[in-house]
């Protein structure tokens, strides 16, 4: 039996990245899976590749957060497959460079819309779900971009920070209602997927350009999917039970200074 054995797992921007290294965890943990994604070629040979290695557990939906007729869709569709939603992970994101003084507010409107709107609007359509399915979990991946402003980063920095914020809110209404049903917010720092190639690629040297990040953190490296997946596991698991409402930090040591 896995630790996460019974549980039904609903994944957004689960085609590459983090989200696929969740489905992936959650499934060797024993979780049917639900991922979706805007990729809609890619989400669908993720879950077959799932599927492989662990046979029935992983099931694809094409879905812009974004759009709530796709959200509404994607969940019906993810509870009829599994038998249920137990488990939320709100993953799917962009990132922005921009100043106040270089960020277009469509960008801007862009970043708010995808990183942090989404989730409220899926975690409200989800909440029937989640009730349904108690002990649940819901599981927002913001960013130490959250906790620390940088000149650069506007628009990611407001969205991940009100992620941390209604991570909280939602954790504390879910605790008052009387649900089982926990909510908190993930804080990577700089992970090795397509979103930091602006970054690692600025100089057209990956290995230089992850060289670079590393020298900002304590541990000196960037981490690894599998870094944030292990606290994803966690938070989806009924050994966290009793944690709600915090931010879970990975990031070598960043914050802590
Ligand atoms: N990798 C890092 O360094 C890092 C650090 C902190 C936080 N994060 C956060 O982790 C999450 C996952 O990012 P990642 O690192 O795996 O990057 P990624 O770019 O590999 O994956 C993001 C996924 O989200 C999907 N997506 C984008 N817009 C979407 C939309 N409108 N609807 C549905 N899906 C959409 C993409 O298609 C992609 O599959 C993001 O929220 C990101 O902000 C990443």
């Amino acid at each position: 039996m896995g630790r996460l054995a019974g549980k039904k797992a609903f994944i957004t921007g689960g085609a590459q990245g983090l989200g696929k290294c969740f489905a992936e965890m959650f499934a060797a943990e024993g979780a049917h899976v639900t991922i979706t994604d805007v990729q809609a070629d890619a989400v669908r040979q993720t879950a077959e590749e799932i599927n492989g290695r662990y046979a029935g557990k992983a099931f694809a939906f094409t879905h812009d957060v974004t759009s709530r007729a796709d959200w509404e869709t994607a969940l019906a569709g993810a509870a009829d497959a599994m038998g249920g939603i137990s488990v939320l992970v709100n993953n799917a994101g962009i990132g922005s460079f921009g100043s106040v003084e270089s960020e277009t507010f469509e960008t801007y409107r862009k970043v708010m819309d995808i990183d942090l709107d989404a989730i409220f609007v899926g975690t409200q359509l989800a909440m029937p779900h989640l009730k349904d399915s108690q002990p649940a979990s819901i599981i927002n991946i913001s960013s130490v971009a959250g906790l620390r402003a940088d000149g650069n980063f506007l628009s990611y920095n407001v969205a991940k920070a009100g992620v941390c914020m209604i991570s909280k809110s939602i954790a504390l209404h879910c605790a008052k209602a009387g649900y089982q049903i926990t909510c908190n917010s993930i804080h990577p720092v700089f992970t090795r997927t397509a979103i930091i190639e602006a970054m690692t690629m600025a100089s057209g040297d990956r290995e230089a350009g992850e060289a670079k990040l590393a020298r900002q953190i304590p541990m000196k490296r960037i981490g690894e999917p599998e870094d944030i997946g292990h606290m994803a596991v966690y938070l989806a698991s009924d050994e966290a039970k009793f944690v709600t409402g915090t931010e879970l930090v990975a990031d070598g040591g960043l914050t802590a200074r």
